[in-house]
């Protein structure tokens, strides 16, 4: 008679739910291709649906989960997403998770918990931001502009995973065609990563560059400039790249290795003090934001959001706007962009800047007709269908 032995290989799932632990790092490098891609995909649906699955887990605890031990909480959401997000079978969530629990103590809590949450699911009728998991404070703004139906539509956008694409320079990768760009690609699922002299980036951010680049003149700085992004698309004129950021600027230094940017020249600075005499042909300031129309590529952004933040960016982007100003020289442009969808950094920003400065004018951005508004570049998604940005101009008279 056989005698069957115990399967002693480490189980796949297991071990990507381990890696999004940090148990011996936590990234997903050694596992295989299918294993990274659930790893990943976990970790992303954690952030983004945390607040729906704290008040989920919440009904089951006799504390509030930001309370519990940091191992224990993580080991919770992971379990409660696969049950509430990603459809996963209850009993096959429960016994991987509970297993990644620290103690024996902590196994009991979360064999429990997720136990009843199987059973007993979610409550009816959550308020749209817990529903779509957002910050309360955020989503009151969003329906006071635009009002609630269209707000969960941008809640939705905003939860669903993007595509992911980018521009060769070179002969276009496979894939769909984007909405505005001929030779934008959405690349095709499972395309090894990154695919070789491909830029990866929304399609909205390479609209903006690509805008920049149109205007005249044979001499640009780039203010926060790191990684490159935009960079990427500039050539044709002498251009100095600055970023306060050192680590952010090496890695512009290894995309400017990759793509050969010969006509750019790195500089690490602030941008409120630029150790430049300026006179350029033209500036571009991609203005550090709140990423709220970026927040399906950046999830984890929603979580820093607050009025006390958006304030602090909005100053230091006023600053900025004011300074790069200056390096301008007589008939030259400053170029101002964000990817936020909120009226302070975008059109109020506008209104302010023009009606401190009426030595400058309004230059028209060459934008696809459908992202144009008065000479500005305005992408609001989900209508848009590319990510939240905004970008405007002005002509320094001569
Ligand atoms: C929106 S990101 C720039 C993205 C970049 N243009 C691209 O397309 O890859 C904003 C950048 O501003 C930089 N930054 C923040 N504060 C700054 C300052 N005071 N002076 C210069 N750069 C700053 C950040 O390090 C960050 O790299």
């Amino acid at each position: 008679m056989k005698t069957s032995r115990p399967d002693l290989r480490p189980d796949p799932r297991r071990a990507a739910l381990e890696r999004l632990l940090g148990r011996g790092g936590s990234s997903v490098s050694g596992l295989s291709q299918r294993d990274a891609a659930f790893a990943l995909r976990l970790r992303r649906e954690v952030v983004v649906w945390r607040a729906r699955l704290d008040r989920a887990l919440a009904r089951f605890l006799r504390q509030p989960p930001g309370s519990l031990d940091r191992r224990t909480l993580e080991v919770l959401r992971l379990g409660a997403v696969q049950i509430l997000v990603l459809g996963t079978p209850a009993h096959a969530a429960v016994s991987e998770t509970v297993g990644l629990a620290g103690n024996p103590g902590a196994r009991k809590l979360v064999n429990a918990v997720l136990r009843r949450l199987s059973a007993e699911g979610e409550e009816d009728d959550l308020p749209l931001h817990v529903r779509w998991s957002h910050p309360e404070e955020l989503v009151r703004r969003w329906i006071g502009r635009r009002g609630s139906e269209e707000t969960e539509r941008l809640l939705r956008w905003n939860n669903e995973p993007p595509p992911l694409g980018g521009f060769a320079f070179g002969p276009p990768p496979d894939g769909e065609p984007g909405l505005y760009l001929e030779d934008y690609r959405i690349l095709r699922r499972g395309t090894p990563l990154p695919p070789p002299g491909v830029f990866l980036q929304d399609e909205a951010a390479a609209v903006v560059a690509r805008a920049f680049r149109a205007v005249p003149g044979g001499t640009a700085l780039e203010v926060c400039a790191a990684p490159g992004g935009k960079t990427a698309h500039q050539g044709g004129c002498l251009t100095v790249c600055m970023d306060s950021s050192v680590g952010r600027m090496r890695r512009w230094l290894e995309n400017r290795e990759r793509f050969r940017w010969n006509f750019a020249l790195p500089l690490v600075g602030d941008g409120r003090f630029p150790p430049l005499r300026g006179g350029f042909d033209k500036v571009f300031l991609d203005v550090p934001c709140t990423n709220t129309g970026v927040l399906r590529r950046r999830p984890g952004a929603r979580w820093a959001w607050s009025l006390e933040a958006l304030m602090r960016v909005s100053k230091l982007q006023g600053e900025l706007l004011e300074r790069a100003s200056r390096l301008v020289a007589p008939g030259g442009v400053v170029f101002y962009s964000t990817c936020s969808l909120e009226p302070e950094e975008n059109r109020e920003r506008v209104r302010s800047f023009e009606a401190a400065h009426p030595e400058f004018d309004r230059f028209p951005l060459k934008v696809p007709p459908q992202l144009e508004r008065e000479g500005m570049m305005v992408s609001e998604p989900p209508d848009s269908g590319v990510d939240g940005m905004f970008a405007a101009a002005w002509r320094r008279r001569g």
